[in-house]
């Protein structure tokens, strides 16, 4: 698996680091507010367990399904939920947390639909920002890293839903998805 990586954008030190200060800041925003932090599935899922256990606020956790890039590189345009939210989300406080955020597509959809349910605030928090590659304008309100235009893998990110289980954030080699 190791192999297929051509280098490593972001070591499991330096996210854990990060994510330690991600933590921190919304720790110090959300205080009394008991945030509902939704993670975008599946992409999201290992970023939303450590950031949660950097969250020292009582705070709760609901998760939806998004789908708009099938087993390829390039997204489809079209996004689909595949899972909506257990949870009625009218006056809270909700904070989206996103794997990578990189045409745009995908939240900018998501925050729509999130808007028309009233929330008392939406908040993007999204680990990986490519900005070079935005379709549709999206502002996230915190970003772990700003990465190249490269496809990278690894810490919950896939590529054909393989690499998730890397502890770091790197390129693979185009070799792979070509
Ligand atoms: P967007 O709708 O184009 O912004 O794409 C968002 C979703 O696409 C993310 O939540 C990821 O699941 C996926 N994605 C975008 N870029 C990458 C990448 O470089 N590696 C793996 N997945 C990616
Ligand atoms: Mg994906």
């Amino acid at each position: 698996m190791r192999e297929d990586i051509e280098r490593i954008f972001f070591s499991e030190e330096e996210i854990n680091e990060k994510v330690k200060e991600l933590g921190s800041i919304i720790s110090a925003e959300f205080r009394d507010k008991n945030p509902l932090l939704i993670g975008v599935l599946k992409g999201s899922f290992v970023f939303m367990a450590h950031l949660l256990m950097k969250i020292d606020i009582p705070c709760e956790v609901d998760f939806m399904a998004v789908s708009s890039y099938g087993d390829g590189t390039i997204s489809t345009g079209a996004v689909k939920i595949t899972e909506d939210l257990s949870h009625d989300i009218e006056n809270r406080h909700v904070i989206v947390v996103e794997d990578i955020l990189d045409s745009g597509i995908t939240l900018n959809y998501l925050t729509h639909y999130l808007e028309n349910r009233k929330p008392a605030s939406i908040t993007i928090c999204t680990l990986l920002d490519k900005p070079s590659r935005r379709k549709t304008p999206v502002k996230a309100d915190l970003i772990g890293f700003e990465c190249p235009d490269v496809f990278i893998v690894g810490y919950g990110l896939d590529y054909a839903e393989r690499y998730r289980n890397l502890p770091f954030i790197g390129a693979l080699k185009p070799e792979i998805y070509s």
